[in-house]
């Protein structure tokens, strides 16, 4: 039976996408090297030797890319910049020719009715910072600030949202954990630090983008929904490390100024706890919570799995995406709920969703039939209207993502993107998943009823 699926006329419907994955050039106009320029030039660490030299060539090609999303009828576009265009070297010397850039995007993004939402950090730090420590010096709570304040300033007047960081959880266990994400180093001991000076970073650009007037600035989270394989003590234990690893970490420090006590735990000798000063810096006011899902875990206890202890339990009976991820609308439903009420006043915004399968390098047909990828939305796009009913306060859904691109270590093997790219030609072709989105944002939702 059909079920009224629906939304409010000021819900806001988006597509997402990052710098590097997308951008190319990143040496033009006097750009600075990030270090995912370093690390996809290192051999061995991306799929394939990958870079994102060309990516979508979204850098030139950003005129053609806006008009894609006019004609999805798309109402905003999160997109983030990459630092190192504009400071070069992260701090002190401003790049005039990289503000410019991102100065006409928002302009041309305007003038096609297309709201922007900005993430200020989506993963590629200015290398000349890494070599200061990055993540790992405290300082950077301070270089982040200006960098904000520098992007405020110059696109204030007209970017309505405002994000400090991107999944902060992914940095910290790809990038200082496990190294599978630049910088690619592996500790638990610089894990540790990284995730304090991240948060501590996040609470310092958000009072500076306050101090610049700016009405609209949150946080991007990814959530992965943890649930025990078992009753045993041992699987509750673990779930709920595991989640406060990847989960709580984040939220907590930052909506509630606390953190959770089981991390002390996960990062045994590595931990060191957060002054009051931090955690008052980290715990600032904002205007909403980004929250991106994927997928959920189910967990159970396990003594090999660095650091969590916590292992996850292959599903086989559900359907995977190509990353391997468990398809789980139900999990993204539950999760919009319960954070509807862990933090009642606290608009949410789905900034990111979406699923990776296989399609061919060339598109074959135009719409390129995606059906795996468009029902993924669907059932996921439904999951948010059931959330919404169920007392959620979700404004909006950002589609990850509108193009295929650079999917980090994985290269271009795997494609997310609505559109499709043909990464020799540049050629974009709509997938059918695209057409299924637009007829969503063109009804407002009730064009989901008719497959539900
Ligand atoms: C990131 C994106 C990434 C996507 C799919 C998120 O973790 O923000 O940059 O491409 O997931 O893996």
């Amino acid at each position: 039976m059909s079920e009224p699926f629906g939304f409010p006329a000021d819900f806001v419907w988006g597509a997402a996408t990052a710098a590097y994955q997308v951008e190319g050039s990143p040496l033009a106009d006097g750009a600075g090297p990030s270090i995912w320029h370093r690390f996809s030039h290192t051999p061995g660490r991306v799929h394939g030797g990958d870079t994102g030299d060309l990516a979508c060539d979204h850098y030139r090609r950003y005129p053609e890319d806006i008009a894609l999303m006019q004609r999805l009828g798309l109402q905003s576009y999160r997109f983030s910049i990459s630092w190192s265009r504009v400071m070069p070297q992260g701090r002190g010397a401003v790049n005039p020719a990289g503000l410019d850039h991102y100065d006409r995007v928002v302009d041309r993004l305007l003038e096609a009715g297309i709201q922007p939402n900005i993430t200020l950090y989506h993963w590629d730090l200015p290398a000349a910072l890494s070599d200061r420590g990055g993540w790992l010096n405290p300082d950077i709570a301070d270089w982040f600030a200006d960098y904000t304040r520098v992007m405020v300033r110059k696109l204030g007047d007209r970017v309505p949202q405002w994000a400090t960081l991107n999944e902060p959880w992914v940095v910290v266990d790809g990038g200082y954990l496990h190294g599978s994400l630049a910088p690619g180093h592996r500790s638990h001991f610089e894990a540790a630090i990284a995730a304090k000076q991240l948060m501590r970073a996040h609470g310092a650009s958000v009072q500076a983008a306050r101090a610049e007037g700016v009405r609209s600035i949150g946080l991007v989270v990814n959530i992965e929904p943890k649930t025990p394989a078992s009753t045993s003590a041992a699987d509750l234990a673990a779930c709920t490390r595991a989640d406060a690893y990847m989960n709580r970490q984040f939220l907590e420090p930052a909506l509630k100024g606390e953190l959770p006590t089981e991390l002390a735990e996960v990062y045994g000798e590595a931990w060191q706890d957060w002054s009051p000063a931090e955690l008052a810096l980290v715990h600032q006011p904002i205007d909403f919570l980004g929250v991106n899902y994927y997928t959920r875990a189910v967990v159970r206890h396990d003594d090999s799995v660095w650091l969590t202890r916590a292992a996850p339990v292959p599903q086989p009976m559900a359907t995977h995406t190509a990353t391997g991820w468990e398809v789980c609308p139900a999990a993204f439903e539950t999760l919009l709920v319960e954070l509807g009420r862990a933090y009642p006043a606290l608009p949410l915004y789905v900034t990111e969703n979406g699923s990776a399968f296989y399609d061919p390098p060339v598109a074959s047909a135009q719409p390129l039939p995606d059906p795996l990828r468009a029902h993924y939305l669907q059932q996921h796009l439904q999951a948010v209207s059931r959330a919404r009913q169920q007392g959620a306060d979700v404004r909006g859904y950002y589609a990850w993502s509108l193009l295929d691109n650079l999917e980090w270590a994985h290269g271009y093997s795997k494609r997310f993107g609505l559109v499709h790219v043909n990464l020799s030609t540049q050629e974009r072709t709509l997938k059918q998943s695209a057409l299924d989105y637009a007829a969503v944002i063109a009804s407002r939702g009730a064009s989901l009823n008719a497959n539900a």
